[in-house]
């Protein structure tokens, strides 16, 4: 199958890993670090701290079903998310006077991150039963200086030009991640809807950011259409952008690809990072860009 064929010329180790461990954040709107390991290791688990960030752990994948069951869990203390992700959100250095739009934003999980961390969070999501539920999300774990928008990221600009300090777009791509074994969803017109969509949104997030000002693009996808092809799609609109390179703490990364089926990127766009599936980290991809 294509699918295949693309992943194995991209990274092989993309159809090889194992996920052998999931990973929490500490919800701190909801309590301390301490607090939280107590309750965990009272019920018997042993969280293992993650090199990069005190309040981030990881547990043996066999652990996932059941820990949902804890007080810590219950009692929302404790947040499940992919290290990926958790790197990507801490990636944006969110600052206290900071105020961050996320503009894809359902169900919430890096909206909580930024909300520990900034003034106030707009958080974007166009799908009504998604939007709900991430207002729900919000509420059960405490945070209250986030705004939620049920609106299309694409036209978000329009209203809001040059408003915030930081943006984050995780945007709606084609999974390619998520793929395990049998795949039958998969195809390159998906792909391409999805790259065109993510063109306007990046377009959107640029735009909605304050000069000097700082983004991330995220995905949870290989393709390099997706990828690459969006942030080069960047460069080329906004010649001014600029990548930052962000310094990738854990080994299972690759840089950002030179060039795809003979088309030459942007040469900046060598500082984009794609993680490689290991452990608790699913594959990712996500670039951080300054406007001057
Ligand atoms: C990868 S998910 C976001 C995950 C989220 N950031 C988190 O960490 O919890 C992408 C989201 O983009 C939403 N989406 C789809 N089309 C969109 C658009 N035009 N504007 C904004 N969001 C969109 C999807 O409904 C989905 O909830």
């Amino acid at each position: 199958m294509e699918f295949f064929k693309r992943a194995k010329k991209i990274n092989p180790v993309i159809l090889s890993a194992k996920k052998d461990a999931f990973s929490f954040r500490i919800n701190h709107h909801r309590g301390t670090t301490d607090e939280a390991l107590a309750m965990l290791r009272d019920e018997g688990y042993e969280p293992v701290p993650v090199a990069w960030a005190e309040d981030v752990f990881t547990l043996p994948i066999a652990q996932r079903k059941s820990i949902v069951k804890t007080k810590a869990y219950t009692q929302n203390r404790i947040y499940i998310q992919n290290l990926s992700s958790i790197f990507a959100a801490y990636s944006l250095d969110i600052e206290p006077e900071d105020w961050v739009l996320d503009l894809a934003a359902a169900p919430g999980g890096k909206s909580l991150i930024f909300s520990e961390r900034a003034k106030k969070v707009s958080a974007v999501e166009p799908d009504k039963a998604r939007f709900f539920r991430m207002k729900r999300n919000f509420k059960e774990h405490g945070a209250k200086n986030i705004q939620t928008y049920n609106k299309d990221g694409r036209f978000i600009y329009k209203t809001c030009p040059a408003w915030f300090d930081k943006v984050f777009l995780d945007a709606p791509c084609s999974s390619e991640a998520h793929i395990d074994g049998e795949v039958t969803w998969w195809s390159m017109r998906r792909v391409r809807r999805f790259s065109k969509l993510q063109k306007e949104l990046i377009l959107s997030a640029y735009e909605s950011l304050k000069p000097g000002g700082q983004m991330v693009y995220a995905t949870c996808t290989y393709a390099p259409e997706e990828n690459e092809g969006v942030i080069d799609f960047l460069l080329s609109r906004y010649p001014e952008a600029r990548i930052v390179p962000v310094e990738v703490p854990f080994s299972n990364f690759q840089p950002g690809l030179a060039e795809w089926e003979g088309k030459e990127f942007h040469p900046d766009v060598r500082h984009c990072v794609r993680i490689l599936p290991e452990g608790a980290y699913s594959g990712f991809f996500m670039t951080k860009i300054a406007k001057p």
